[in-house]
């Protein structure tokens, strides 16, 4: 066994350093011409481009067509999607990346922007346009031409692995930061792929589960933002791995040939997620191209890029036998011809790429960072740092020397450079402060000695390159009962761990090392590892452990150096990531007992968070501040630095509910809910997801939906309303910086029930929302303008969209719950 076709999904190495090479192909035939779209043609969203396209495609061969309904791997094996196009017809080859927060390539470093979740919390269109226009740039500098995100799916549960990688659990901020990105980033004439078409909404089972929506919730929550992105032109559709209502999205006439194309209008072209083709008559359900052969790691250049299973030799047969009709390819083909079309691929001379911009794309990944910052809580004015308390600090936690830039799976871009926060710190505290550091948390701690592991266990190399099978099988003896973490280092490949009940998965996707606090009793344990290595590169495994006297030492260490200080920072992470949820919402580890122990000894204590979505937080009430940096980027250390000493005033705001306890939430306690029992689930919260439920439910989160602090205070005046032309609201409210720095306010206005709806509602929903800068003492008037759409629920009956009529209690305000004003609004 190679390991090649075997790789589990979620196991995914593919960091191998490659040298770029490159020939773009872009001739055209000659004589013939082309009113090529220009680059940012996305304005031109869905108008019928596709003549030449069709032209082209009928000069095809067979195998032509077919050659660019599946990827095939790049000659360079840098990326994830390879058409090689067709020379003869003056067809280039065309590159597509994964993203969503930068261009990531093998061996390849690019901008490694802020997480998704970061830029939808600064609630600014023009911070993800230029998001969007340095993807685009960046991909197009560096010879791609489609960049495969935003992902867009809704934050239904907390838990979720890929919530740092989509925006929000309000449809409307997923939409307004889905087409600005896309804006952004087609602008610069780099096509983008909206995914994960529908309902990805959890990775624990996202290959089998089948998710039962129902129809209203669709349209009002998961739906949102792929309509608008449809709307706005994105190139392609990345159908998703679960099953949707009975079917694989991915095979789902009703999904992709109803709703998408014929609802909405897509013009662009569909591929499956990697290896979620569910059969070859996929092609006559809506899905245009397959995504999936080989990792770009696992083959060697100059060997051919491996077969396609189904939309490959499958699919010429079944044209051929007639059991799939040749115009469903040549359809598909068009289609992704189309956009090439669109984007100026075809013509005669193709706009010249760009080169990168590093020092514009660094500033914006900073200001992405440093407005997409939440500060969560500052008591007392504990922040922004000032006089002694930003002279004397202790930094502790191991993300304030090893930065935590992105989050881990295909969205792990290999980043330019990043700084450490400590070092940021140290700069900016500047001559004659103390800053010192203690790591408060080991993540590997000490390789398991010897006579703990029965038989011996060699720690270090384990497989020849391209090997799997069984690595270890034996105990391992525990000396007294405590919680311990349990650490695997697995590089160049995967292992599985099994240590009684409990199963560690270590790679990179994981993260440099994989250590759950494990709960163990005294005695020995049955430990079997078995692993794989890539096929370019040998495993190697190290069994570390952190016991719980190491533990105690590490934490009392830092304890110490925060005594000794007047401030203590703390950093604390979470490893989001694809192919798997967090077991819990609790910060990984020992951090909770450590941000604990820190703010007993300094009551001056400050917790800067690198998580990726929401994280319970036992010790809040002891702390001053909390700033939620999120995975900040490749300028995360400059932002978080600036955001501590008020260089820049925070503006963030929570794009999602934060749950005050492990099973408050709307997808807690049930099973069938979530993770789903036997690969089936149902949304049984329907409509009410996210701040609906904590509404509905009269619960209160620890920080509510819009949340988000500045170290100046805002005034708000009551909503002026009146009803637009087309249908919509224009909301109105005065605002004034009643502090003593200039900062940002997001307005945001509320929606309420209708009297006359009978299908559920939420108790009210963002309908509108808008970001204002004030200097202090500066009042401005801000108008947000609602769509009609907004004051429309699904009557899933009727299966369309009615106005909720009747009068509407419309709130303004700073968070969800913390509303300054209302209005009667009449509703017709
Ligand atoms: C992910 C996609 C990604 C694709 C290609 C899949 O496992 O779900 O988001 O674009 O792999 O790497």
């Amino acid at each position: 066994m190679t390991g090649k076709t075997r790789i589990p999904r979620v196991r995914r190495g593919r960091t191998t350093p490659r040298a770029f090479t490159l020939a773009v192909v872009g001739t055209l035939l000659a004589g013939t011409t082309v009113a090529a779209a220009a680059p940012g043609a996305a304005d031109t969203a869905n108008v019928q481009y596709t003549s030449r396209a069709a032209e082209l495609v009928a000069q095809m061969t067979l195998d032509e067509k077919i050659s660019f309904v599946h990827w095939a791997l790049d000659p360079d094996r840098q990326n994830v999607g390879y058409l090689p196009g067709v020379p003869r017809l003056g067809i280039p080859e065309l590159r597509a990346a994964d993203g969503p927060n930068g261009i990531r390539l093998v061996g390849r470093t690019a901008t490694a922007l802020p997480a998704p979740v970061a830029l939808a919390s600064t609630f600014d269109d023009t911070m993800a346009d230029s998001y969007g226009k340095v993807m685009g740039r960046d991909g197009r500098a560096l010879n791609q031409d489609m960049v495969l995100g935003p992902m867009m799916n809704n934050i239904r549960v907390p838990h979720g692995g890929r919530n740092y990688e989509t925006f929000s659990e309000d449809p409307l901020v997923s939409s307004r930061t889905a087409v600005a990105q896309i804006k952004g980033i087609q602008g610069a004439g780099l096509m983008t792929t909206a995914k994960h078409f529908a309902a990805n909404n959890q990775e624990n089972n996202r290959f089998s589960v089948n998710a039962t929506v129902d129809e209203q919730t669709l349209r009002e929550i998961e739906f949102p933002a792929f309509e608008a992105s449809s709307k706005a032109g994105a190139a392609s559709f990345m159908c998703a791995y679960n099953g949707l209502n009975g079917k694989p999205s991915c095979g789902n006439d009703e999904l992709l040939n109803n709703v998408l194309r014929t609802q909405w209008g897509f013009q662009g072209w569909v591929m499956s997620d990697w290896l979620a083709t569910p059969g070859t008559d996929a092609i006559t359900k809506g899905l245009d191209q397959e995504m999936g052969v080989e990792l770009p790691g696992d083959v060697p250049k100059g060997e051919p890029s491996p077969p396609a299973k189904f939309f490959g030799d499958a699919l010429k047969q079944a044209v051929l036998n007639g059991t799939i009709p040749e115009s469903a390819v040549t359809q598909s083909a068009e289609r992704i011809v189309g956009q090439m079309e669109k984007f100026g691929l075809l013509a005669a001379t193709p706009a010249p790429r760009p080169e990168r911009d590093k020092a514009g794309a660094q500033a914006v990944s900073r200001k992405v960072a440093e407005n997409g910052a939440v500060l969560l809580r500052n008591e007392g004015q504990a922040l922004p740092l000032a006089g002694d308390a930003g002279k004397s600090i202790a930094v502790i936690g191991p993300t304030a020397v090893d930065p935590k830039v992105t989050g881990l799976g295909s969205a792990h871009v290999v980043p330019d450079s990043a700084a450490a926060p400590l070092d940021t710190i140290r700069a900016r505290a500047g001559a004659g402060a103390t800053v010192t550091y203690e790591t408060g948390e080991e993540t590997f701690g000490t390789q398991i000695p010897a006579g703990n592991l029965s038989p011996a266990f060699n720690q270090g190399h384990q497989l020849e390159p391209g090997k799997a099978g069984a690595l270890y099988d034996g105990t391992l003896t525990v000396p007294a009962d405590g919680e311990y973490r349990i650490a695997v280092r697995a590089t160049g490949g995967y292992a599985t761990v099994q240590l009684g009940s409990h199963t560690i998965e270590a790679g990179q996707v994981y993260g440099k090392v994989s250590s759950p606090l494990l709960k163990l009793t005294k005695g020995t344990h049955k430990l079997t590892i078995s692993g794989f290595a890539m096929s370019a590169t040998p495993l190697s495994l190290e069994l570390g452990w952190v016991t719980p006297e190491a533990a105690d030492a590490t934490i009392a260490k830092a304890v110490e150096a925060a005594k000794k200080a007047r401030t203590a920072v703390v950093f604390a992470y979470d490893d989001g990531t694809e192919g798997v949820d967090r077991p819990n919402l609790s910060l990984p580890g020992t951090q909770d007992k450590l941000i604990s122990a820190v703010a007993d000894a300094n009551p001056n204590t400050i917790v800067v968070l690198n998580t990726g979505s929401s994280v319970l937080m036992p010790w809040l009430s002891k702390t001053r501040a909390v700033l939620d940096m999120w995975y900040p980027g490749q300028a995360g250390a400059e932002a978080t630095a600036s955001l501590l000493y008020g260089d820049v005033n925070p503006s963030g705001k929570l794009t999602q509910s934060f749950p005050a306890a492990e099973n408050q939430h709307a997808v807690a306690g049930d099973p069938t809910s979530y993770p789903g029992v036997d690969n089936q689930q149902t949304y049984r919260e329907g409509i009410h997801v996210g701040y609906r439920w904590f509404d509905k439910e009269n619960v209160k989160p620890l920080f509510p939906f819009g949340h988000g602090l500045s170290y100046t205070s805002f005034t708000q005046s009551a909503p002026t309303v009146v009803r637009t032309s087309t249908g919509g609201l224009k909301v109105t409210v005065t605002v004034r910086n009643s502090g003593q720095r200039a900062g940002q306010e997001v307005v945001q206005a509320y929606l309420g029930a209708s009297p006359n709806v009978t299908a559920p509602q939420a108790k009210k929903k963002l309908v509108g929302y808008t970001k204002v800068s004030l200097a202090a003492g500066e009042t401005k008037t801000v108008t947000i303008n609602v769509d009609r759409r907004q004051l429309q629920f699904w009557d899933a009956a009727a299966d369309c969209w009615k106005t909720g009529t009747g009068n509407r209690l419309l709130q303004t305000g700073s968070s969800s719950a913390d509303l300054r004003g209302s209005a009667t609004v009449n509703v017709w």
